[in-house]
Parts: structure tokens; C-alpha cells; sequence
């Protein structure tokens, strides 16, 4: 299934990677072989979306992703972003610098551990308060002229920073947590758009494991996970919660004959035509049967049946710190 990104003329695959989980956040990091071995296998697949992070590791998972693309960078879209310069979960003042002197300094540092002269599309990671959204798009918009970057981006940012943004230089994807558990964006992010011919690059399509029905049996991320620590829908009283509506998910894929990660994947896709994903996996098994995802069909039935389950969702998707920084 190709998609286009916004008006950038980059075509791609509707489900990529997300990359982030193999090096960061998400417990011990993959070795190094396997994270490689896994980019080679997806290639091999048909995924040709990877996307990662400066703040990933940090750069950890740059380094790794670069290594994975060398001799085989021009058959990918290569994604990354740039403007969290403190790790966003320590709380720590500053953690924000979207200035066009930090868009600079930071996308040299990414071509280089990605070793590319070229980025795809370059996101703007969290929106900082204290710099106008013009300043950094203009930034980002010399990038684009030097041939540093192809398209720009931003992730979880408003409708009306979008809007501002747009007028400075065409913004190809807003780039946002989207799935059955997790809709908000549609009422406000959505007619922007659609106005503006800006796609959606969903992320946690798999509510971070929990739609996949990778929670059920009673467990919790790890304790060295950053999900365990620091995410309000996997603590415990929340969880518990949470895997009785993935239960509805979880029976109404086997009544489809199909698993419930396909059908969380192949409900964000047919959401909207603009919309790509890019689920995580660090295990090539759950790759493979994500990819099953664009052969599943889902009725008008099915999208009812899915429709209330965001509303019962308990627990924010951020830490109260984690939500400061997403622009809403
Ligand atoms: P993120 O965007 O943050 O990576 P996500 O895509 O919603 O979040 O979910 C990623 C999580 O789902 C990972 O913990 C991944 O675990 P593995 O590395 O063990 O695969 C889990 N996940 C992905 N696909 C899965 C599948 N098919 N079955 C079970 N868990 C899966």
C-alpha cells in the first residue's frame, strides 16, 4: 500500500519502523547484529520508512540505523527530528531548544551518525515554547534549500502551530501518537490536515504493545523500561483497566481470524488516506505479522465495535511532565 507524504512527493510504504525501541526506552537495547540484521530483514519485506531520533539513546539509535543503511540508503525514507536536547523523562529545565542555531548544530551531528548527506524528512521533535515556530521552519526551510533535507516536519504539535507553520514553508507530516486507544487529534489536528495537505505519521499504532495484546497475561514492561517507570497507562491499577478494553480488541481480531496487532494497524490505515504508521518491533516474528495488517479488511461494524474503546482508555498517554511538552 504506497502512500505520499504531504505534497513532498515522497512515496512510501504505509507501514515503516519505528525505530526508536531498539536503543532506547524500552529496556536493554537490541545488539547491535540483531538491530541491523532486523532493518536488512524489514528492507527485504517491503518496509521503506525508518524512522528515529536525535534524543533516541541519545544518538544511539542514529548510530545504529546509519550502520544498518550504509550501501543501502537511497532505498529508504529516512526520517529523523531534532529539538529535545535534554532527555524529556529526567524533568530536567530546558529540555526544549528549537532554535535555528540548535536546527543547525543538530542535523550535522544526525547526517553524520546516519551517514548520509541527506535526510528525508527532518522533524521538529516537541515545539519549544520559548522559540516562534517561524524561526525554527525558516531554519529548517534553509535545510531544505541546501539539499540537507528533503521535507519537514513536526510532531505533536496544535492545529494552530501547524497553521503558522505552514506559512513559512509547506509542512509534509505532522508526526503524533494515533491509534484505537488514543483519537484526541482527530477533532483538532485533523481539518489542519486536510487544509493544509499535510499527512499523519502515526506512532504508538500499537498503544506501545498494549494493542497488540502484549500485556494480557498479567504483565508489565520490565522494570529498567521507561513505559513501567514513567507511563500513567501502564501502571498497574491503569493496566488492569486497559487489558479488559485490548481484550475487545484481542476478540474481535480472532473473530476476524486475524492477530490484534493487524487489526490495530489496519484500523489507523483505514482511518484516512493521509495517514502512514510506524509501529516498533525489535523482533522480526512480530514485523512479519504486523505486515499482515494491509490484508486485513475491516467493515463499518468493525470501526463501531473499536470506536467507544478511546474514551475508557485510563491513564494520560504522557507523564504530567511528558504532557507539557506536547503542544495541544
Ligand atoms: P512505539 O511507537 O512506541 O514503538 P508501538 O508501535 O505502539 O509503540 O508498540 C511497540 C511495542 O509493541 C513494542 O514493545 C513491541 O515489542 P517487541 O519489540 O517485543 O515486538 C510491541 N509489538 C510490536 N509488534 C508486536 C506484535 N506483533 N506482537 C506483540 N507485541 C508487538
Amino acid at each position: 500500500m504506497r502512500r505520499t507524504i504531504g505534497n513532498s512527493g515522497i512515496e512510501v510504504n504505509a507501514i515503516g519502523l519505528g525505530c526508536m525501541g531498539l536503543t532506547a526506552f524500552y529496556g536493554k537495547p537490541v545488539e547491535e547484529q540483531d538491530g541491523i540484521a532486523l532493518i536488512h530483514e524489514a528492507m527485504e519485506r517491503g518496509v521503506d520508512h525508518f524512522d528515529t531520533a536525535e534524543m533516541y539513546g541519545p544518538h544511539t539509535n542514529e548510530t545504529l540505523l546509519g550502520k544498518a543503511l550504509k550501501g543501502r540508503r537511497e532505498k529508504v525514507v529516512l526520517a529523523t527530528k531534532f529539538g529535545i536536547v535534554a532527555p524529556a523523562h529526567t524533568g530536567s529545565k530546558g529540555a526544549l531548544d528549537g532554535s535555528a542555531e540548535n536546527c543547525r548544530r543538530a542535523v550535522e551531528g544526525s547526517l553524520r551518525r546516519l551517514q548520509t548527506d541527506y535526510i528525508d524528512l527532518y522533524y521538529l521533535h516537541r515545539l519549544d515554547p520559548e522559540t516562534p515556530i517561524e524561526e525554527t521552519v525558516g531554519a529548517m526551510a534553509r535545510l531544505v534549500e541546501e539539499g540537507k533535507i528533503r521535507a519537514i516536519g513536526l510532531s505533536e504539535v496544535s492545529a494552530d502551530s501547524l497553521r503558522r507553520a505552514a506559512k513559512v514553508h509547506p509542512i509534509a507530516a505532522v508526526q503524533s501518537e494515533y491509534s484505537i486507544f488514543t483519537r484526541a487529534i482527530e477533532e483538532t489536528l485533523f481539518p489542519a490536515l486536510e487544509e493544509l495537505n499535510t499527512s499523519l505519521v502515526a506512532y504508538s499504532p500499537l498503544g506501545r504493545g498494549m494493542l497488540a495484546g502484549a500485556y494480557q497475561n498479567g504483565t508489565r514492561p520490565e522494570a529498567d523500561d521507561w513505559r513501567s517507570v514513567s507511563l500513567p497507562r501502564f501502571e498497574e491499577e491503569n493496566l488492569n483497566a486497559n487489558r479488559a478494553l485490548a481484550d475487545e480488541v484481542i476478540s474481535l481480531a480472532g473473530q476476524k481470524d486475524v492477530s490484534a496487532s493487524q487489526l490495530a494497524l489496519a484500523w489507523v490505515l483505514a482511518q484516512n488516506e493521509r495517514i502512514v504508521t510506524i509501529p516498533g518491533t525489535t523482533k522480526l516474528a512480530n514485523l512479519i505479522s504486523n505486515l499482515g495488517a494491509y490484508s486485513v479488511d475491516l467493515t463499518g461494524e468493525d470501526l463501531e465495535r473499536l470506536a467507544p474503546l478511546a474514551a475508557k482508555v485510563a491513564g494520560s498517554r504522557y507523564s504530567d511532565f511528558g504532557m507539557k511538552l506536547v503542544d495541544a
